[in-house]
């Protein structure tokens, strides 16, 4: 597994950094074939979508993706809350994208049921690789708490659970989750965990320097086998580990 870690000033930069990534990829891609992405939600990725569908609309050829979720509040996908919701406002609406190739996690069913459906969705439109669909690239967020997709400290079991997807529910709110688990994530190609602001520095230092507190945080579990991790940064979650 090969590990980079990227200061970036701030999240206009890491989402051009981004949306580099993305295009060069897909414009590498064969003519059949599509690239699969796993989107997280929280309000990183608001920043992130408005950018790149401000700056990279003509750039990235949308409908060479087949979009995933790496987690799921669940409730309607309507209501303020939902990961969808959130990319089909601040960046589906924005691009041209086949609505076909949107693969949401139906926060609104049973969320058992639509653990194992999502499960199946998984298994049909991704290629298997160690035994577990294979996404090309996983974007993950990290909680205060250490969390990463809606696996919380306090289920940290859940991250190597061996179904692909575990129902998860949020320590304070109580609110049912849909997450995508480790075997699934550390089986990607590309992970990058977009991590900004003060407020995610000490966790970022305690992970990033194996501090043994750290092995009680979720996100410190994400190391793709034999793919690559991408630690994106700005200026204030990396503070406590900059060399000046
Ligand atoms: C979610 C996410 C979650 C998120 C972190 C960070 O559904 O909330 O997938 O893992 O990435 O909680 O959230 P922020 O970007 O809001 O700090």
């Amino acid at each position: 597994m090969n590990k980079e870690i990227k200061i970036f000033e701030n999240t206009d930069e890491l989402s051009e950094y981004l949306g580099i990534f993305w295009k060069e990829k897909i414009d590498r891609l064969e003519e059949n074939k599509y690239y699969s992405i796993a989107l997280s939600g929280g309000k990183t990725p608001i920043k992130i979508f408005d950018y790149l569908s401000e700056n990279f609309r003509d750039k990235i050829k949308w409908n060479k993706i087949k979009f995933f979720w790496g987690d799921e509040r669940c409730v309607s996908p309507t209501d303020p809350e939902s990961n969808f919701k959130l990319a089909k406002d601040h960046l589906f609406d924005q691009i041209d994208v086949n609505t076909t190739n949107i693969f949401r996690i139906r926060g609104e069913l049973d969320p058992g049921n639509e653990a194992k459906e999502y499960s199946k969705i998984l298994e049909i439109n991704l290629p298997l690789k160690n035994g577990y669909p294979k996404f090309d690239f996983i974007l993950l967020g990290l909680g205060e708490d250490g969390h990463t997709a809606s696996i919380f400290p306090n289920q940290i079991e859940l991250f190597n659970s061996t179904n692909y997807c575990e129902v998860a529910e949020h320590p304070v709110t109580g609110q049912k989750r849909i997450t995508i688990t480790g075997n699934i994530i550390n089986n990607a190609e590309t992970v990058m965990i977009a991590a900004v602001g003060e407020n995610k520095a000490d966790k970022v230092f305690e992970i990033l320097n194996n501090k043994e507190s750290a092995n009680l945080y979720p996100a410190n579990l994400v190391n793709p086998k034999s793919g690559n991790l991408f630690w994106l940064l700005d200026k204030g979650s990396a503070k406590n580990i900059i060399v000046e």
